[in-house]
Formats: C-alpha cells, sequence, structure tokens
C-alpha cells in the first residue's frame, strides 16, 4: 500500500471514534484530510466541528460541516489529528503543518486524543523529525541560543523565501539534533522560554489511541 492509501484506511478508521450528535475536533495535515473526506458520510449526524486550522475550517465548510469556534463548544469527545512522529507512550511531535498551536488548544478541550498516522511516524525516541516550535518573532534568535544551548539546531521556517506566517501570525522554529527522551520534562521546560507560544511536543496531550496505518491494516495502539 503507499504511503497516500494507509492515510485513507486510518482516515476512515477514525470515524468509529466519533460520538454522533456531538461535535467533534478536527486537526490538520494529509491525514487529517482523509478523516475529513470520511466525515461527510456522516455529516448529517453529527452538529459538526472545532478545527485546528484555517486551512482544515474551509475543507470542513466545503464539505457542508459547520465549524463552531472552539470559545462556543466547552469540551468535546474526541479530537482527532495526524502527527509527525509518535513514541510508543502516544507521546507526538506536531506542527509540520504548522497548526500546532490551534492543535493543543482543541487537544487541551477535548476528552480523548487519537492520532491517526501512517507507520512511519512510529518512532523510539522523538526529535528526528524537525520539532517545530511557534515563536513570537522578537525573541527569534534568544531561542535560537536556548535550543543551541542543548544541542539543537534552529532554523526559522520559510515560505516563499520569507519567514512562513503561521494562523496567529508568529513564526516557526524547526529544531534538528534533539533527542527528547523526556517529552514532559521537555515540553514543561521550553514552554516556559519567554516568547515561546507553543513547543510541538505533546506529552500533556498525549495521543489515548493511535491507529497506525500498516501493510497489514489499522493496528490500534493504546
Ligand atoms: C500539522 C500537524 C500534522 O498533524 C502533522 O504535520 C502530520 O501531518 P500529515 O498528516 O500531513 O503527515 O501537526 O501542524
Amino acid at each position: 500500500m503507499t504511503q497516500d492509501e494507509l492515510k485513507t484506511l486510518v482516515g476512515r478508521a477514525a470515524l468509529k471514534y466519533v460520538p454522533l450528535g456531538q461535535v467533534v475536533g478536527v486537526g490538520t495535515g494529509s491525514t487529517v484530510n482523509k478523516f475529513i473526506e470520511a466525515l461527510a458520510t456522516i455529516k448529517d449526524q453529527i452538529p459538526g466541528a472545532v478545527s485546528s486550522s484555517e486551512a482544515s475550517t474551509e475543507r470542513l465548510r466545503a464539505i457542508g460541516i459547520r465549524v463552531f469556534d472552539a470559545n462556543e463548544v466547552e469540551d468535546l469527545a474526541v479530537y482527532v489529528d495526524g502527527a509527525d512522529e509518535i513514541d510508543g507512550q502516544g507521546c507526538m511531535v506536531k506542527g509540520g503543518g504548522a497548526a500546532l498551536t490551534r492543535e493543543k488548544i482543541v487537544a487541551a478541550q477535548s476528552r480523548r486524543f487519537v492520532c491517526i498516522a501512517d507507520e512511519s511516524k512510529r518512532v523510539q525516541v522523538l526529535g528526528k523529525f524537525p520539532l517545530p516550535v511557534e515563536v513570537i518573532p522578537m525573541a527569534t534568535q534568544r531561542i535560537v541560543r536556548q535550543f543551541a544551548a542543548l544541542g539543537g539546531t534552529a532554523r526559522v521556517r520559510l515560505q516563499d523565501g520569507k519567514p512562513l506566517v503561521t494562523d496567529n501570525g508568529q513564526h516557526i522554529l524547526d529544531v534538528t539534533g534533539l533527542a527528547i527522551r523526556d517529552p514532559l520534562a521537555f515540553e514543561t521546560e521550553v514552554n516556559q522560554w519567554p516568547g515561546v507560544l507553543t513547543v510541538g511536543v505533546f506529552a500533556q496531550q498525549k495521543a489515548a489511541v493511535c491507529l497506525l496505518g500498516t501493510s497489514g491494516g489499522v493496528q490500534a495502539l493504546n
């Protein structure tokens, strides 16, 4: 199976975790786009979604799913999103699509995080995928130096030759050279650095379930 087919497989499998009659939290990325396609088949049975990005909002609306502002909904039963890396404990690196801050907000408001990913995302130790960090631009160089002190190399993510601007009007650093052996401690520390809006380690909001697309089918890891 191709990577795209594996994404379709897990996108469809996630439907089983969506309680009918309730608003669903929707993440961002190419795997989630498959989930949104699958969601279209039950769109008349859910009131709508809370979305983690402008891109997902646009897709949801295009297929006729109402998108609620996060402030309109107190809590969500489930949040479905992809990951750039996931370890054996459900901790993840996310933000490859630059939506990490809103993803963490919607994940925090959800009772259950269902991660959908193809098997290439499964790792022993987080950190091989460049770690996305959303930063307030005036703090960029200070944060670059703080990562250097940890042995990491941080680079500003570019789009068309200029710093990419997130849905929140901020910039993204991608950090290589890290091996994140204690994701919870790492997330807690980096989140406290002045100017860091969100670090792309999801340990406080880790996955309760991971639906992993493999050539043998969907594996559900709890
Ligand atoms: C976006 C994300 C995505 O969930 C992550 O990058 C995985 O994306 P894809 O499903 O396209 O591989 O965190 O900010």
